[in-house]
């Protein structure tokens, strides 16, 4: 069944917290096991520039897609994306739905310019699906942030629209 993406509702907090409660999600962001809800309504309440997109399935949260907006005014064309998609529905196009309707949200509505993220060397999945969307890597970070014990590389990539003005 297709995925119906939208905008994030206070009732599906509970919803994204379980996905990124989920090893493979947290270890490959920058989240931590054992996160409160507390936080993730804090996410809800970002403000202004945050657009924080849900894909669900039979009426079931399965991924979810932020997207912040930069507020300096000097860097109001580029903003940042991260997502995660549930274990039990990943590699199912989810997160190819939730990636394609913000580029659509950022080049046709936000006038985006660049669009950039970061993610660990080692995630060849999301690397390839990033690459398949047009992003590019900039940038290889050493020992970026520390994952099961260890201290990781990441890599820096954006994608950048041609079109905007
Ligand atoms: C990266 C992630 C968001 C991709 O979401 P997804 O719903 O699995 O993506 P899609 O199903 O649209 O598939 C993307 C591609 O990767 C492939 N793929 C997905 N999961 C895979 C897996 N476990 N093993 C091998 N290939 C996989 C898909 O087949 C697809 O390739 P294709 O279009 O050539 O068939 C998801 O795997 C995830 O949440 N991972 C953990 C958190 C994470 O890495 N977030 C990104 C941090 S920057």
């Amino acid at each position: 069944m297709p995925a119906v993406i939208r905008h994030a509702e206070p009732a599906d907090i509970e919803a994204i917290k379980a996905i990124y409660d989920q090893s493979s999600v947290y270890a490959n962001t920058l989240q931590l096991p054992y996160q409160p809800v507390a936080n993730w309504q804090r996410l809800y309440n970002a403000g202004s520039g945050f657009y924080n997109l849900v894909a669900e399935v039979e009426g079931k949260v399965v991924g979810q897609l932020g997207l912040q907006v930069c507020q300096n005014p000097r860097r109001r064309h580029v903003a940042e994306l991260g997502m995660g998609v549930a274990e039990d529905y990943q590699g199912q196009g989810i997160g190819s739905a939730l990636l394609r309707s913000a580029l659509e949200l950022a080049d046709q509505w936000l006038n985006i310019r660049r669009l950039e993220l970061t993610v660990y060397s080692s995630n060849e999945v999301a690397v390839a699906l990033y690459e398949r969307f047009g992003f590019e890597v900039e940038a290889e970070l050493s020992d970026f942030a520390f994952q099961y014990g260890k201290y990781v590389s990441a890599l820096c990539m954006a994608r950048i629209n041609t079109a905007s003005t």
